[in-house]
């Protein structure tokens, strides 16, 4: 097999990109990285400092400014990895429904996306990596020697979602859940800057009725041919 630099996996929320991307990097020993959690550290520290997320500028400036550091998990809670904004560890604050709320507003400003596409691409650039975003595969690595594009119904995301607050113990009307998603895909899909879409050169894979294990082996057999 050839040698492989760069993997990207774009979709929709809870379209199952971060487990499918965990267990890739996994299986081929490169770096894992979602790209959504720098979106979600923005938008808290935006949040926890008190600035207005509609206020363009300032949210620009914060961008610039905060330390994010993304480190093997310290706690046997569930997580994937410890995220830490300023110092202080920020793994579950940044999936609260109030990021939720507000991540797509803060992900669509331009000085927000080039601080966070900088960041991005220098370690994409230095390191065999799986990357996970809305952009990866269109702006950050158009590159990428691999380019897939997971999908799902959204009644199916919905289910996916609710199911991980549940296992936390914070019970979120389905209802609820959808309705957020529904609004995030859209603004995600239409905004002006880096919207989602699947790259012309992206595979498609519609997940809504596969199990993560069948996903998996999808996408390592669209590896394996490269
Ligand atoms: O986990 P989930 O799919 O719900 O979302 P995420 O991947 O953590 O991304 C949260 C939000 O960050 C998205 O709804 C986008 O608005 C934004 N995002 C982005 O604009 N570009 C990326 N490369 C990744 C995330």
């Amino acid at each position: 097999m050839q040698h492989i630099r760069a993997i990207a996996i774009d979709g929709p929320a809870a379209s199952g990109k971060s487990t499918i991307a965990k267990r890739v990097a996994k299986k081929l020993g490169y770096l894992y990285l979602d790209t959504g959690i720098m979106y979600r550290a923005v938008t808290l520290a935006a949040i926890v400092y008190a600035v207005n997320v509609d206020d363009e500028k300032a949210v620009n400036r914060l961008a610039e400014s905060i330390s994010i550091d993304i480190k093997p998990p310290s706690v046997d809670d569930n997580r994937q990895y410890d995220v830490i904004l300023d110092g202080k560890d920020v793994t579950w604050d940044i999936r609260s429904p109030d990021v939720n709320a507000n991540v797509s507003l803060v992900s669509s400003y331009a000085g927000v996306r080039k601080a966070m596409t900088a960041r991005q691409r220098e370690i994409g650039l230095h390191n065999p990596v799986v990357m996970v975003g809305r952009d990866i595969g269109t702006v950050v690595l158009p590159e990428a020697d691999v380019k897939i594009y997971l999908d799902a119904s959204v009644e199916e995301r919905a289910w996916r979602r609710h199911r991980e607050f549940d296992e936390r113990g914070e019970g979120l009307h389905y209802d609820r859940i959808l309705r957020t998603m529904q609004e995030r895909d859209h603004f995600d899909s239409t905004r002006e800057l880096a919207p989602l879409y699947a790259a012309p050169d992206a595979i498609i894979i519609d997940t809504t009725n596969l199990t993560i294990d069948e996903v998996t082996a999808q996408v390592m057999e669209l590896v394996s041919q490269i």
